[in-house]
């Protein structure tokens, strides 16, 4: 594959700060580049087109109370969380962007969770894959990275994430994909049978297809920004909320309006609560936020399995403990309809963590009072916090 001769300026895409522009080491119209590129978007839509739907499963309410709760279970993606929709949306528009090249490796700075989809897709497409993440993620993640043949670089302060991704990219003439710009351009927030697009569909025979609300936590804020604008594209009269956890900057960030808002300590549940506002995220588009305890969480998340006999990682509990008192203030309200949250990834996970009493007594999470906040509602229907 030849080099390109000329090597010129090009405008910042999108005036987005974060990721450099991979230098100009390939030429574009060399017949052995096109033919790879071909080969590896055809790659990822094969796997897309393989890939069947998640199920939209229904958490136990009493019928009477005539508000019906709903999960959207992303944990079975092939690789087991909501961002194996973001990875095979990034890696195309990597791809078709022409960032992402023939042995030039894709760098991320990732909680984990998309880390792990980015590496299946980079190994579908044959390109290395390194992803930049805390020192706490859980060993189980750093496991499935390498498991798809990707390698972790981690980071003592999670802040870092960004610039050393970043350096690691310039360093090795790779491309930093930089899930936290590109998570809300990189969908399809119209359709293509994105989230919100899939959600609306599988309501349809039930007996308040259009949800009142739909619950959404924020990571990158791709999710939530995609949903919010699909509801607004769609024009219905959904509600959008997304709860954050103790260590995030997202809650204050909406409350004041202000981007410059940053948060000093890492997020303990893994895969939402940033340090900062991330370009991702888009504010304006959330009608609600809501602050969840992080012992919340992990209540919910284990009151879970309780309820359908599944675990799911924390971020799930956050989200199942605002979309339950959203249904607890529906009912005191005297209102009908129904109420979606998202089961983001499995909880085999988590077990050292949210499912781990030791690693609780370590955090100082004392979850009883929560616990007993999700049985009193569950059985009277009544919510005390
Ligand atoms: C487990 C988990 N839940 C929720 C989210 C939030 O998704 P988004 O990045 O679209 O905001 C993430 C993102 O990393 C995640 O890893």
């Amino acid at each position: 594959m030849s080099t390109a001769e000329q090597s010129q300026s090009r405008p910042d895409r999108d005036g987005a700060a974060g990721a450099p522009i991979p230098t100009i080491d390939v030429d574009r119209t060399d017949p052995d580049y096109r033919s790879w590129l071909k080969e590896a978007v055809r790659k990822v839509q094969a796997d897309a087109n393989r890939t069947a739907d998640t199920h939209l499963l229904r958490f136990p309410l009493p019928e009477e109370w005539g508000v019906d709760l709903y999960l959207k279970d992303e944990s079975t993606h092939p690789t087991g969380s909501l961002k194996h929709r973001l990875a095979r949306s990034l890696f195309l528009y990597g791809l078709c962007n022409g960032w992402i090249r023939p042995g030039k490796p894709v760098i991320e700075s990732s909680s984990g969770s998309t880390a792990v989809s980015e590496a299946y897709f980079a190994k579908l497409v044959g390109v290395p894959f390194i992803a930049v993440m805390p020192a706490t993620t859980s060993r189980e993640k750093t496991r499935l990275i390498e498991f798809h043949g990707g390698t972790c670089h981690l980071v003592q302060d999670p802040r870092t994430v960004y610039e050393v991704s970043a350096r690691l990219a310039a360093e090795s003439g790779g491309h930093y994909m930089d899930q936290f710009t590109y998570a809300e351009r990189a969908t399809d927030w119209r359709g293509n049978n994105n989230i919100a697009e899939s959600i609306y569909h599988q309501l349809r025979l039930e007996r308040h297809p259009e949800p009142a609300w739909i619950v959404a936590t924020a990571g990158t804020g791709g999710t939530s920004a995609t949903i919010a604008r699909y509801v607004h594209y769609m024009q219905y009269d959904t509600r959008v909320c997304v709860p954050d956890p103790e260590n995030s900057c997202f809650f204050p960030g909406w409350l004041t309006g202000d981007p410059g808002t940053d948060c000093a300590t890492a997020s303990r549940i893994e895969g939402i609560g940033r340090p900062r506002m991330e370009p991702s995220f888009l504010p304006a588009a959330i009608d609600r936020m809501m602050r969840v305890p992080d012992a919340a969480s992990v209540a919910a998340v284990r009151a879970l399995e309780t309820a359908i006999g599944r675990k799911a990682g924390g971020s799930t509990g956050t989200g199942l403990w605002s979309a339950l008192k959203i249904v607890a203030e529906m009912r005191a309200e005297g209102r009908t309809g129904s109420v979606v949250t998202l089961l983001c990834d499995p909880g085999d996970r988590y077990l050292d963590k949210y499912y781990s009493d030791d690693w609780l007594a370590a955090q100082g999470l004392d979850i009883a009072p929560y616990a007993r906040t999700i049985e009193t509602f569950l059985t009277t229907g009544t919510w005390s916090d």
